[in-house]
């Protein structure tokens, strides 16, 4: 695992290696990616035995080493490292000089968690590399290994050893230089209703800088980005996947330099961040996670699935299946009484639903968003027997009951406003931004802290409360990047003081969708609402990017109405359920405008999400490249036994070609039973072309085509045969599509946004 073996240390993984040499006062990195196995570091170390027309020379006795040919750990800065750097500071005097030299290496048990955020848990080991300038600046790196699903973890310290302040106005978690240059970027940018899709560019020279400064992990960009080989592909190839532990301002920077190597650093937004160390104080960064895969983005996505199951998200829910919830949401907006809601929370039971979730609205004057938010008491006009009686009756149609808040933010029309106004983020002299119809809550000030905490924690303590849907909707405005930071070290802090003490609530984080979807969160609360756009085809990008990075137990997902309210698309109902079942799954409309046939679909559904749960929220996830704009996912059984794919659809095309689904992660010489689940269709959407289909004559938009949707609906014909796993992984020969040249049961008959699902279970040996 870590090797410290005098000038050089090897940090290994299951399959990776991160190797380290000392050159003189320096740190090079020797090697990161697959493991390799070397008894000493010289065939690794880089050769420098000439320098370039320009260079600045490190150290006269070191001519010509430049700084500038190095792959270096921590860079002296203003030393001739022109490439972008962990750090940047002013030091005592006003000098930006800081000649870092490295001082030791030390070998710490387990993982090394920052002060004050949250960081993984449970590595195996930590190498701490010393560094300290003449004025006395101590930086230290950490790196800790993740053996069984190869991540490195870094991050840095600054400690203040001087006898004069120090101004940190860049402080990354870390820098990491690569030797070549041949990689595609892959970045998830995108915005509310329109998160993480994949956003892919070749490295050229010079920097590709990238990140958020929204004071949240931010919708316009993740944390999280790849680097890959040209010719990756999601089964095979090389593939380094960055992450952050952080949910603030976050900035990445890729860099190649004029000699072809590649820089990479991420951390905290350095844009307005000017950050004072006094003497003696010090400055930590957040945790930074680095992965590596062989095979390609898949190789690389599982191992951030387990890391992420293993290592980050915590507590009593960590590894338990989650419940099939109910939202309120999308079905009444602000408008309900407790007899509307206990009747979706009777309707939701009946479907099998186990959680009835109360989102905006229960409070204050809270009628709609302009005012209310923050004024958390019950609002006795919708809900007259006030919280716990709600709750009490959910229990009783056997539900648990959550509840949605938005502590971080604040109407001017409430109450907290009018009684606090001095709480809100504003700068002296200017008029405070609004968003959403709030201002943002100083979460940097104790008494905002403290009011928080308590006013919530009597709220979670009244009645019987399972689940919190925590929100927050608008960015920060007018602040420094260090505000931005310190307001998010309040938010963890805030965070800790709720629920460390409620260990039985299941928290789902959420920030106008999935603005604020990062590892930083996931540390508290296990799973994020991916984002407030609810279409499934739409749906298709932003699960797919988040798939990447986030395990589906992550992944709040949840079948809505349709047409759409973000996109006005109308989609088939089994499609909604078919990407919304590839995450958390819930319903989020209003059951009783759903027809008896969806009705009994929708039961249909629950009844095979919660028999396969386990399969698709930690199941082995693949992503599968398909043309013609379709995309299939994969969940794989820990245990072999089964696997759950989807396979989605665009738009058709006319005369269709032959389709074969490919699939992956099952054994070649098992046998298995390939069963399909076939969407329920909408008689109607055939129009006048069910003639071809029924034996009776029927009007397109009569009221005999209108009763035959709500009450039936039409089903293709199902499959069900057995194979081996070797003849499913040469890709499984899907039944022929609809091709407008008559009907046959057997036909496949998606239409636009169609979608199926197949069960794939073993069932012995195969001969
Ligand atoms: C934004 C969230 O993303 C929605 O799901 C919903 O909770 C609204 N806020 C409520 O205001």
């Amino acid at each position: 695992m870590i090797t410290v073996n005098g000038d050089w240390f090897a940090l290994e993984t299951a399959n990776t290696g991160y190797y380290l040499g000392v050159r003189g006062g320096l740190v090079e990195n020797l090697h990161y990616g697959a493991r390799v196995r070397v008894e000493n570091s010289v065939p690794l170390r880089e050769k420098t035995d000439i320098g370039y027309g320009g260079d600045v020379v490190y150290r006269a006795e070191s001519a010509p080493l430049s700084l500038e040919h190095l792959c270096l750990e921590l860079s002296p800065l203003q030393k001739g490292d022109y490439r972008a750097q962990s750090l940047s500071l002013v030091m005592p005097g006003g000098a930006r000089t800081a000649d870092f030299s490295f001082v030791c290496a030390r070998r710490l048990e387990g993982s090394v968690p920052p002060e004050g955020m949250p960081a993984a848990r449970g590595g195996a080991e930590t190498l701490a590399l010393d560094f300290s300038t003449p004025e006395g600046v101590a930086v230290t790196l950490f790196y800790t290994v993740y053996p069984d699903c190869d991540v490195i973890t870094r991050r840095l310290c600054i400690k203040n050893g001087a006898d004069a302040p120090v101004t940190l106005e860049k402080a990354l978690s870390y820098q990491l230089d690569l030797p070549g240059c041949d990689y595609v970027l892959s970045t998830f940018p995108g915005a509310w209703a329109r998160e993480r899709h994949e956003a892919c560019v070749p490295l050229t020279p010079g920097a590709h800088v990238f990140g958020s400064t929204t004071g949240a992990s931010s919708a316009f960009c993740n944390p999280f980005f790849m680097l890959c080989a040209p010719d990756a592909t999601e089964f095979n190839g090389d593939a380094y996947g960055f992450n952050l532990v952080y949910s603030g301002s976050h900035m990445g920077c890729v860099e190649v330099s004029p000699w072809g190597k590649t820089r990479v650093a991420a951390g905290i937004q350095p844009e307005g961040f000017a950050w004072t160390l006094a003497p003696g104080e010090r400055f930590e960064t957040p945790e930074a996670v680095l992965t590596f895969s062989r095979a390609g983005k898949n190789g690389m996505s599982a191992n951030l699935h387990a890391f992420v199951q293993e290592h980050i998200v915590r507590g009593k829910w960590a590894k338990k299946d989650r419940p099939v919830l109910l939202n309120n949401w999308e079905a009444t907006y602000f408008d309900f009484n407790e007899r509307k809601l206990l009747s979706l929370a009777k309707d939701a039971a009946k479907l099998g639903a186990e959680l009835f979730v109360l989102d905006d609205g229960w409070f204050g004057a809270r009628d709609n968003d302009a005012k209310g938010l923050g004024d958390y008491t019950v609002n006795r006009k919708k809900l007259p027997g006030g919280l716990a009686s709600l709750a009490e009756k959910v229990h009783a149609l056997g539900l648990l009951f959550g509840l949605w808040f938005e502590p971080e933010m604040v109407n001017a029309d409430s109450g907290l406003f009018r009684a606090h106004p001095d709480w809100i983020v504003q700068t002296p002299g200017n008029v405070p931004a609004t968003g959403r119809n709030q201002y943002v809550l100083d979460l940097c000030r104790a008494e905002v802290q403290d009011y928080l905490i308590g006013q919530l924690s009597a709220l979670l303590d009244s009645a019987p409360i399972r689940y919190i849907k925590w929100d927050m909707n608008r960015h920060l405005a007018g602040v420094s990047g260090a505000f931005a930071h310190r307001y998010i070290l309040g938010l963890y802090e805030v965070l800790h003081r709720i629920f460390d003490a409620r260990p039985d609530i299941l928290l789902e984080s959420c920030s106008s969708g999935g603005n604020r979807f990062d590892l930083g969160m996931l540390c508290f609360s296990p799973q994020i609402w991916c984002s407030d756009d609810t279409d499934p085809i739409e749906r298709l990008d932003i699960q797919k990017g988040l798939s990447y990075l986030y395990p589906l137990s992550a992944m709040g997902a949840h079948v809505s109405a349709s047409p759409h309210s973000q996109t006005l698309r109308r989609t088939p109902f089994g499609t909604r359920f078919a990407v919304s079942c590839f995450g958390c799954l819930g319903y989020e409309l209003d059951l009783r405008e759903l027809t008896p046939a969806e009705l009994r679909e929708a039961k249909r559904q629950v009844e095979f999400y919660k028999k396969h749960r386990m399969t698709l929220q930690y199941g082995r996830f693949y992503r599968f490249t398909l043309p013609e704009g379709r995309e299939a996912f994969s969940c794989v059984a820990r245990d072999g036994a089964e696997a759950v794919t989807g396979h989605f659809r665009r738009l058709v095309h006319a005369a269709p070609a032959f389709e074969k689904l490919p699939a992956a992660g099952l054994e070649r010489d098992a046998l298995y039973e390939v069963g399909s689940l076939p969407p329920l269709l909408r008689i109607s959407d055939f129009g006048a072309l069910i003639k071809h289909a029924l034996p009776l004559k029927l009007r397109a938009d009569g009221a005999i085509m209108r009763r035959a949707d709500r009450l039936a609906g039409l089903r293709q014909a199902a499959e069900k045969y057995r194979a081996s796993g070797a003849a499913l992984l040469d890709g499984i020969r899907l039944q022929n599509l609809f091709s407008g040249t008559g009907y046959d049961k057997a036909l496949r008959l998606p239409g636009d946004f169609g979608s199926e699902i197949y069960l794939i279970t073993r069932v012995g040996k195969a001969k």
